[in-house]
């Protein structure tokens, strides 16, 4: 028997280039026609190491925009579930106390399942995993904007930690390891989220692929 059809498309680009939105954009629309049970956005940071052995000084300190920070093996053993047909659990993230919670969120098999997150396409073994990805290619200038507005808002951070953070690791990271997995990208998206017509392409594509 075949195994279940799930069409798995990966959205990355820099922190805050628009990924959550153009993911959101793409759900809202294709779950009228496919209906909620049959797609879901999974957000890569879920998938940060489990931090709740360490002290909050320590968690602080970590590199949260470096590869190794992802638990990329459980993301990628989760997308394999979810393609045979098996329910999954993914855990729940929070930026304040920067860990997991011990609370889980259960995903049972989809038609669609969208993931975003800054690291995916510097994984080769996830890259198997996706039937199309796409890196928003927002200016930089730009997404640190957002970010700061947006840490300061919804993640309790002060401005001068943003900032600092922006410096020693966010933008370093961004440069070495996130903005070159560009090349690995099927689709390029200037401008963000809000642009229209690359998110007509993709859920095209979305539909193609559930149609074959
Ligand atoms: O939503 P966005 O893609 O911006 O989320 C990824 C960002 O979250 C990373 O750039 C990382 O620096 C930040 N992050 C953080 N603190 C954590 C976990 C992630 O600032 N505890
Ligand atoms: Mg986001």
């Amino acid at each position: 028997m075949n195994s279940p059809q799930c069409v798995v498309i990966a959205i990355t680009g820099a922190s805050a280039s628009g990924k959550s939105l153009i993911a959101r954009t793409i759900y809202d629309e294709l779950r009228r026609d496919l209906g909620t049970e049959q797609i879901a956005v999974i957000n890569e940071d879920a998938y940060y190491h489990d931090q709740s052995h360490m002290t909050m000084e320590e968690r602080v300190k970590t590199n949260y925009d470096h590869p190794k920070s992802m638990d990329h093996e459980l993301l990628r053993q989760d997308l394999l579930k979810l393609k045979s047909g098996k329910e999954i659990q993914i855990p729940k993230y929070s930026y304040t106390e920067h860990t997991r919670l011990a609370d889980t969120t259960s995903i049972t098999p989809k038609k669609v399942i969208i993931l975003e997150g800054i690291l995916l396409l510097t994984d080769p073994k996830l890259r198997e995993l996706f039937d199309a990805s796409v890196f928003m290619d927002t200016p930089l200038d730009i997404c640190f904007l957002r970010r700061l507005q947006r840490d300061v808002e919804e993640r309790e951070r002060t401005m001068e930690s943003v900032i600092s953070q922006y410096k020693q690791t966010v933008r370093p990271m961004f440069l070495q390891f996130i903005e070159p997995s560009k090349q690995h990208a099927d689709i390029i998206v200037p401008r963000g989220g809000k642009n229209r017509i690359a998110t007509d392409i993709l859920k095209t594509r979305i539909q193609h692929l559930l149609a074959k």
